[in-house]
């Protein structure tokens, strides 16, 4: 049984059910105990969490479940992600980072993408123009990262040439904490996900 509805109304849409299948939820901030409270004790329970990239077939999913949940169910439920995007098994103390590191970050890389197609507009560039560079080399960048072993900083390393453009660039993006706040920004996202989990 697969649990798609929003987890404020999840509660309300399980009320009367007698459940006697395996469960599978996409409910964010739903544990796995809150769900087997709502549910059946004992009953087999697994916990997604997609992203929107399942539009397109490619979400970064997390998967996990209760000790009811056999191995061949669980590989099942991984084949089931897989069918639309990358899947990672963590652990559910996890999925409050995962929350932030891949089911808010695609609005982060989003704010990137628009900034530096703002910035393509201010010189010059028709919007749309802009957004398709921008997006393109995202892209192109996220594909070269995953097809080598380079690190990201090996990666960095490569673009800045001594005494070049993109190393003063850089340097003026630090001048402005740009790792600092992005971290401070997952940070407020995890401190979030934890808050409404505790409500869930
Ligand atoms: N969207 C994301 O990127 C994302 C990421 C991670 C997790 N999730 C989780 O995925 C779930 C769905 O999110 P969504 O964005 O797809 O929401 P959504 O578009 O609002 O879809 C919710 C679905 O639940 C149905 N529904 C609502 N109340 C119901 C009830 N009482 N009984 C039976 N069905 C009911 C709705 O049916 P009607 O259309 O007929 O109203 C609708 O098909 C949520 O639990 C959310 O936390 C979403």
């Amino acid at each position: 049984l697969v649990l798609g509805v929003k987890p404020q109304f999840l509660k309300q849409a399980l009320e009367g059910l007698v459940i006697d299948k395996p469960i599978l939820s996409m409910a964010a901030g739903i544990s796995l105990e809150t769900l087997a409270q709502l549910t059946t004790d004992s009953l087999p329970i697994i916990r997604i969490m997609p992203n929107l990239n399942a539009e397109i077939l490619k979400s970064t999913t997390a998967i996990c479940r209760n000790p009811f949940v056999s191995d061949s169910l669980f590989e099942t439920a991984q084949q089931i992600t897989d069918a639309f995007g990358s899947t990672f098994v963590l652990d559910e103390k996890d999925f409050d980072a995962f929350t932030a590191l891949a089911g808010s970050s695609p609005a982060y890389i989003a704010l990137f993408i628009e900034a530096l197609a703002k910035a393509g507009v201010k010189y010059g560039f028709p919007k749309t123009t802009a957004l398709e560079i921008v997006t393109q080399t995202l892209l192109a960048t996220s594909e070269n990262l995953l097809q080598s072993d380079q690190s990201p900083n090996d990666f960095i390393d490569k673009v800045s040439s001594p005494g070049g453009t993109t190393v003063a660039g850089l340097l003026d993006l630090e001048k402005t904490g740009f790792t600092a706040s992005t971290v401070s920004a997952i940070d407020a996202t995890i401190n979030r996900s934890q808050q409404l989990s505790k409500r869930g």
